[in-house]
């Protein structure tokens, strides 16, 4: 199978972009994909919890372990070298997964064009909602398929529906899988892991399991 480029896109900051890119990450490759993740974004989030990864295999090494770590490509760059890395990550990889930084036009323009496939985080709410318009028009101009992820979502149902309707007047896809707010989410990551290595039967496991093969049956069509 062909590989693709999925670029987690959204100029308004703090939606959960570092954050899901970490967690499907590791989903795809315990699912036993080949996964590059390619880190623009100058806060290099990603690649301070690759060095944690690192340091966690290398512990557990030492201590005559084996560290239950799935295998990830971790890649910072400049946007402006995104386009050559992507296509050549392409080669040896079967998801190249870019992690972009907010209020950067360029760079959302580079990210977005490298991609096969879009993902946009959204946490329900309307202002959440109407600073996302920017970041569809651009993959609209871009003509690139997409898929918004409504994350860090309440219990209550009735937003979620609320918000499912708001979206689907704006002519985009929402992922039929919600990421709920968890703790557990930001715990991980703390510790260089994410859900699927640290509780992957915990509800974040198995929505972010879901959420990964969701996003994956969209991604390949
Ligand atoms: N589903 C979730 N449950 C609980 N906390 C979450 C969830 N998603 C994100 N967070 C928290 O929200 C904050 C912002 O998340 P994150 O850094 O992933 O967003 P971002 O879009 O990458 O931000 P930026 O635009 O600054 O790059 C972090 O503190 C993160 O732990
Ligand atoms: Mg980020």
């Amino acid at each position: 199978m062909a590989a693709r480029v999925l670029t987690i896109a959204q100029q308004k900051g703090g939606a959960g972009k570092t954050t899901l890119a970490a967690h499907l990450a590791v989903a795809w490759s315990l699912a036993g994909h080949r996964v590059a993740i390619v880190d623009i974004d100058p806060q290099a989030s990603l690649t301070q919890w690759d060095r944690m990864r690192g340091e966690r295999a290398q512990a557990s090494e030492s201590a005559g372990g084996v560290a239950k770590l799935a295998p990830l490509h971790v890649v910072s760059i400049a946007g402006w070298r995104l386009a050559s890395e992507a296509d050549r990550l392409k080669r040896g990889y079967d998801i190249v997964l870019i992690d972009s930084p907010p209020h950067m036009e360029t760079e959302a323009k580079i990210a977005v064009r490298a991609a096969d496939f879009v993902i946009v985080p959204v946490q329900p709410s309307p202002m959440d909602l109407w600073a996302t318009q920017g970041t569809l028009d651009l993959i609209k101009k871009e003509r690139r398929p997409a898929l918004i992820v409504l994350n860090r979502v309440p219990a209550r149902a009735s937003l979620t529906t609320a918000m499912r309707t708001r979206i689907e007047e704006l002519g985009v896809e929402c992922a039929a899988t919600t990421v709920g707010s968890r703790v557990s989410l930001a715990s991980s990551l703390l510790e260089g892991r994410g859900i699927g290595e640290a509780a992957p039967s915990s509800t974040a496991g198995r929505e972010i399991a879901a959420l990964a093969e969701e996003i994956w049956a969209a991604a390949k069509r």
